[in-house]
């Protein structure tokens, strides 16, 4: 017998069904509760509320599982790759070889952008943050194919999907050649994805510049990592602008902008920025850790915490590994590692960390990674935007698909003033 939830409500019950997810969570339908009660839900930062029902990604905080349309993270970290696994999440499996081939040849094939995008470039001030000119640059893209922006129109989707994979590292890597004022080199479509990355990020015309194949493997792992990650914030933006039938450019232009805030992807940069300030004030890290647990002080561990996880974060324990890798064969001695060890040493042990269940997410180690690959500080967060791609548009194009579609309209509970009557000017004080 399935099950249910009664709510009395004024003496009256109400019976509400209660849907199963396939991995075994529960969930309270409530999408009759306003109109068979009058009464709304109150729920701040959505912690208790299910906004889909998705068949891309589970996550388990609890016990630390995390698998890309039922493929463990862990897995798909050590047999995948990039392109792959972005395949994996749009069309919901593992490519057969030609269904790889042809994805891949897309995917390398769309990465030039037009001529007119360099100049936007110009536009910018001098030295602006690469997230907010990779969303205005992706933002744009819907005037270059604005004749393919429909979001039912299955091979508008489908060369959208190729163009903005193909299209985003191209983007990032002009967005840093920019800050330095080099010129844009254009992609080379013989390289692998994040080698061609590395090519448009470090080569110029002046001298030979060779992909480090251990670089470029490290980074495509990075990139897995960061794939998709179920409902968070900027994936619920990306779904949320998508669900006024938005096109999927301009609905991951806005994804972009939502992870670039420090609580989310922006995390990976605040990391180093922390760990430099605490090195530059003397390597004290106690005294941060203390200041962390001040309810007085507004500074927290940045790297530490997530609102799933409260065990621990299985994409932080594939990368710590992968951290001390980079760091013995690269030969980098950097002393920010040394204190970051030490601060997830002490946070491990104080019963502060312990009991509010704070351990080191995915972006403690993954800036530090970037570091060592010569990823410059103010690109971190662009990378996890190009991990993030795939997830942002498996999502869009699952909304879309979604039979029970509605535009997102959350509600809300008033508490400004009652009806007042508006004052004239010269009768105010
Ligand atoms: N340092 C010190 N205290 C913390 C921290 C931290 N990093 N994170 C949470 N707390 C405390 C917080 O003060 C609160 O204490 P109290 O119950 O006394 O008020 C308690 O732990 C619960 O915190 P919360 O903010 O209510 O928890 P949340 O689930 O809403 O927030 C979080 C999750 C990730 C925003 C938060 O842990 C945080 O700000 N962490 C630092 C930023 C960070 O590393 N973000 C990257 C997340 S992973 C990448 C991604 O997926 O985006």
């Amino acid at each position: 017998m399935s099950k249910t939830v009664e709510v009395i409500y004024q003496g009256t019950s109400y019976t509400l069904p209660v849907i199963k997810g396939t991995c075994g969570e529960e969930a309270v339908d409530i999408s009759t509760l306003r109109n068979t009660t009058g009464l709304i839900t109150y729920d701040p930062g959505f912690v208790s509320t299910g906004s889909c029902q998705s068949e891309i990604t589970f996550l388990d905080g609890e016990k630390g599982i995390l698998m890309y349309r039922g493929i463990p993270i862990e897995q798909l970290a050590e047999h995948s790759n990039f392109i792959e696994t972005a395949y994996l999440l749009i069309y919901g499996n593992l490519p057969n070889q030609q269904e790889l081939d042809y994805f891949q040849y897309h995917v390398t094939h769309h990465s030039m952008v037009h001529e007119s995008i360099k100049n936007l470039y110009d536009g910018f001030p001098n030295n602006p943050h690469p997230m907010a000119v990779c969303s205005a640059i992706v933002g744009s893209l819907a005037t270059f194919y604005q004749d393919q922006l429909n979001p039912q129109n299955e091979r508008e989707i489908e060369i959208t999907i190729h163009r903005l994979l193909a299209k985003l590292p191209t983007i990032a890597a002009y967005s840093y050649k920019k800050s330095i004022g080099q010129p844009f080199p254009y992609p080379k479509n013989s390289l692998s994805y994040t080698e061609n990355f590395l090519h448009m990020m470090f080569s110029n015309p002046c001298e030979q510049y060779e992909v480090d194949p251990l670089v470029a493997k490290a980074l495509d792992t990075l990139l897995i990592l960061h794939a998709d990650h179920e409902q968070n914030c900027s994936t619920s933006t990306v779904r949320l602008v998508g669900s006024s039938r938005c096109n999927l450019y301009s609905s991951v232009s806005a994804g972009i902008y939502a992870l670039w805030g420090p609580l989310h992807g922006g995390a990976n940069q605040a990391v180093i920025e922390m760990l430099q300030t605490i090195q530059e004030a003397g390597g004290n890290v106690k005294q941060f850790v203390e200041k962390a647990k001040d309810p007085n002080d507004s500074f927290r561990l940045m790297g530490f915490g997530h609102r799933v996880y409260k065990n621990f974060d299985p994409r932080s324990k594939i990368i710590k590994k992968m951290a001390h890798e980079i760091f013995g064969k690269l030969g980098g001695n950097d002393p920010l590692l040394d204190i970051a060890l030490q601060l997830e040493e002490i946070a491990l042990k104080d019963d502060y960390f312990i009991s509010k269940k704070l351990y080191p997410n995915v972006d403690f180690y993954s800036g530090l990674i970037y570091k060592a690959l010569k990823i410059p500080i103010n690109m971190f967060t662009v990378m996890f935007a190009m991990g993030r791609l795939p997830g942002w548009i498996a999502h869009w194009i699952e909304l879309q698909k979604d039979q029970d579609f509605k535009i997102g309209r959350p509600r809300q509970i008033y508490q400004g003033p009652k009806r007042t009557d508006y004052t004239p000017l010269k009768k105010r004080g």
